[in-house]
């Protein structure tokens, strides 16, 4: 997942990936699980292959506001994986975490991730120009978003 080029495309993943970044990775995720403002899933196949991961690297809870996310495995694109993951993410959102909004932050040129969000029910807010992304780089970044309220 690390080699891709999607993933460091369009992902917060650092460039060039530093030594030990998937175990820090994960030492954060689990950290950040216990204190409830981060869930990470595996995304796995009927036969246990594994196809990605589903995201929420931000939940606040005051706001009842979590930002989510997917990255799907090289070979597993295409097939409608990464709109199944976002579509259960969505419901685990409301009904778990009792989330009212959340967003999705998509960069202008993720043409397949926009797709997946828009099958979900997100709608588009606009662009957050030039928004920083990750070192050295900013990027023109959509927002878009679901509520609870929404059809
Ligand atoms: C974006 C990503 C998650 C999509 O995963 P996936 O499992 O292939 O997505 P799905 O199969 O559910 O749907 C993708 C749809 O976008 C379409 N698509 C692919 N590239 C596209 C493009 N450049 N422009 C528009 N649509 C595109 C696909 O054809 C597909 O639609 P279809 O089913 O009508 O053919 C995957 O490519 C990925 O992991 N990319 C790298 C990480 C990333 O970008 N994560 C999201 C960060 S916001």
């Amino acid at each position: 997942m690390l080699d891709d080029p999607d993933n460091l495309r369009f992902t917060r993943v650092p460039e060039p990936v530093p030594p030990g970044f998937a175990r820090a990775w994960l030492e954060i995720y689990e950290e950040e699980r216990r204190a409830g403002t981060r869930e990470g899933f595996a995304i796995v196949g009927d036969d246990g292959e594994f196809l990605g991961l589903a995201l929420a690297p931000k939940i606040d809870r005051e706001t009842r506001t979590a930002e989510l996310g997917y990255v799907i495995a090289p070979e597993a694109r295409g097939r409608g994986v990464a709109t199944d993951a976002l579509g259960r993410l969505t419901v685990w959102a409301f009904e778990e975490l009792e989330m009212i909004r959340l967003e999705l932050l998509i960069s202008v040129d993720n043409g397949a991730s926009k797709k997946v969000a828009e099958r979900c029910g997100y709608v588009r807010e606009g662009v957050l120009r030039s928004a920083y992304f990750k070192q050295g780089r900013r990027e023109d970044t959509e927002i878009w978003s679901r509520l609870a309220t929404d059809p």
